[in-house]
């Protein structure tokens, strides 16, 4: 009976300690910045355009695009003017989610090569970057994980048109996630959209 009695004992400690653990990182900003990597946005290639696979990779809680949520991107010119710069906002909206992110890229229609240039919208540096490369993703960055509305977050990104040799399409992933800093828990939803050149 004292063998059983101070493994109960010890089994407590730990778990104990496995809580106080956690706090500390939680409550520390400097633990969050650094072990938090995907919140500070996904790798590149996660856009759910041209073959590539959307968070749902990692965050496959749901089916994509599982009611009741949406993203949305609003902005995108049915006509595109070569070299004008189009302010286009991503929405997502999900009931009760808790944080959010998002990829966004645009490319040719024939060919997935990179159309145009995408930038931070006009204040949002610090809540959007640019993963720079063949195709530039942009993605949220932690700070801008954070809702700006009941249940919704949106991002401008500035998308500056390219010549016009061709249609150009939009595919945005995100994610409406419950912030335990896993990939458990959240929700992906997608969407495209196509620009014509004038
Ligand atoms: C290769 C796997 C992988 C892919 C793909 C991925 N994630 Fe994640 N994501 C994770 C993991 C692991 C975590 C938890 C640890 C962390 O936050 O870094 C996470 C956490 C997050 C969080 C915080 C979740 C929470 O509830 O605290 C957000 C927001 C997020 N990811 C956004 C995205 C978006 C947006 C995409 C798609 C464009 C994406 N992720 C694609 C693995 C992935």
């Amino acid at each position: 009976m004292k063998t059983q009695a101070s493994t109960v004992v010890i089994v407590m400690a730990v778990g104990a300690f496995v809580f106080a653990t956690a706090d500390a990182l939680r409550a520390s900003p400097v633990a969050r910045t650094t072990s938090i990597a995907y919140a500070d946005g996904a790798a590149p290639g996660f856009s759910g355009g041209f073959g590539e696979s959307s968070c749902d990779a990692c965050h496959f809680e749901a089916a994509v695009n599982t009611p009741p949520g949406q993203v949305t991107l609003t902005g995108i010119p049915e006509r595109f003017a070569p070299g004008t710069a189009y302010p286009i906002t991503v929405t997502l909206s999900r009931p009760g989610m808790m944080i959010g992110g998002f990829q966004l890229a645009a490319r040719f229609e024939k060919g997935g090569a990179q159309a145009g240039t995408l930038a931070a919208g006009p204040g949002e540096e610090k809540r959007i970057k640019m993963e720079p490369g063949a195709i530039q993703y942009a993605n949220q960055r932690l700070a801008g994980t954070a809702l700006t509305g009941p249940g919704s977050v949106k991002w401008v990104v500035v998308w500056t048109a390219p010549p016009a040799t061709g249609a150009v399409v939009f595919h945005v992933a995100a994610n409406a996630a419950n912030n335990d800093e896993a990939a458990r828990g959240d929700y992906v939803y997608t969407a495209v959209a196509t620009s014509q050149p004038q």
